[in-house]
């Protein structure tokens, strides 16, 4: 009976924060802003088209580094491990679009809260995930309606749907971009990421993306970044976050397929932070560095 009660009362207050009883969002999620200023050409995103698009810098010893990340509800991002491992300083743009102009959208953060998976191996980059707490929680439904978290994939993607992968990382073209860009990626059999890095690509927490011989792929400054991809009508679910990829020729990266951490894989791992750190933040000790889970 007091468990019951207890177990309400969490439930109660968890809906409250916008997340259901399981601990994930459950506010709106995954719908793109109306298209506003199309750019045409290239594979430029436009204005408000990936609304849960987050820049990261990630900082030590003074030198910084930018990686993407993908909001997940009004104040926590999930990016790459490797992306954030080694840092002590980790800053977030929302609603950004062209990184060399602050327009008056942005919404500039600190993260106050970087929570690495505790079997990441930064050999391997098997488990390369990790949760970022934004120094603040967002106004999604007010001040910040431009932006909006990705649903969260719970099941297995499947082979040939076309996804998209966004970043300001490089492209064939140029080391790399000012603009969004935004790619398409069928995911691909895990046989050819299989027969690319032999038993480091793991099926079951993996995902393979892009097609052999097409040019079209992620490259470096699109790690952490989201691997989106929409069936039918629904709403746009995140499964996969940019991890490795193709041998490089130069430092264009030519060769996908591409390796991506398969997100349904580690909604319990999700969840349950986020969970444990609500009911921390109500009895007020969060910690705000970095730690393991
Ligand atoms: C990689 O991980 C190992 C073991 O956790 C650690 O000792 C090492 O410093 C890490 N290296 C880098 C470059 O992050
Ligand atoms: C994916 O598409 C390829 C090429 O069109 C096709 O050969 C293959 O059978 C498809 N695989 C699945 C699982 O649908």
């Amino acid at each position: 009976m007091l468990y019951n009660i207890v177990v309400t009362v969490v439930i109660l207050y968890l809906t409250v924060q916008g997340l259901n009883g399981d601990g994930l969002w459950k506010g709106r999620c995954g719908n793109q802003g109306e298209p506003t200023t199309k750019i045409m050409g290239g594979s430029h995103a436009y204005m408000g088209e990936w609304p849960w698009m987050v820049r990261l810098l990630s900082c030590s010893d003074g030198h910084c580094y930018g990686c993407g990340g993908s909001l997940i509800s009004d104040q926590w991002v999930l990016t790459a491990a490797h992306c954030v491992d080694q840092c002590e300083r980790i800053y977030a743009s929302l609603g950004e679009h062209n990184r060399e102009d602050s327009g008056n959208n942005e919404v500039h953060l600190s993260i106050i809260e970087n929570i690495v998976h505790k079997d990441y191996n930064n050999k391997s980059l098997a488990n390369d995930i990790a949760l970022l707490r934004l120094s603040e929680s967002l106004d999604l439904s007010g001040s910040h309606n431009h932006l909006e978290p990705i649903c969260l994939d719970s099941s297995k993607i499947r082979v040939n749907t076309t996804c998209v992968a966004t970043g300001w990382g490089r492209t064939e073209l140029t080391d790399s971009h000012s603009i969004l860009q935004k790619v398409e990626l069928p995911i691909a059999d895990d046989g050819l990421c299989v027969n690319k890095w032999g038993g480091q690509y793991q099926a079951s927490n993996q995902v393979c993306a892009g097609i052999p011989n097409n040019n079209k792929d992620t490259c470096h400054g699109d790690s952490g970044g989201p691997l989106a991809c929409k069936l039918y009508t629904g709403p746009w679910m995140l499964n996969g976050i940019t991890s490795y990829g193709s041998t490089q020729q130069g430092a264009k990266c030519i060769a996908p397929p591409s390796v991506y951490t398969r997100v349904s894989a580690y909604l319990p791992w999700i969840k349950e932070i986020m969970i444990e750190k609500i009911k921390e933040s109500r009895f007020g000790n969060a910690i705000a560095n970095r730690h393991v889970w």
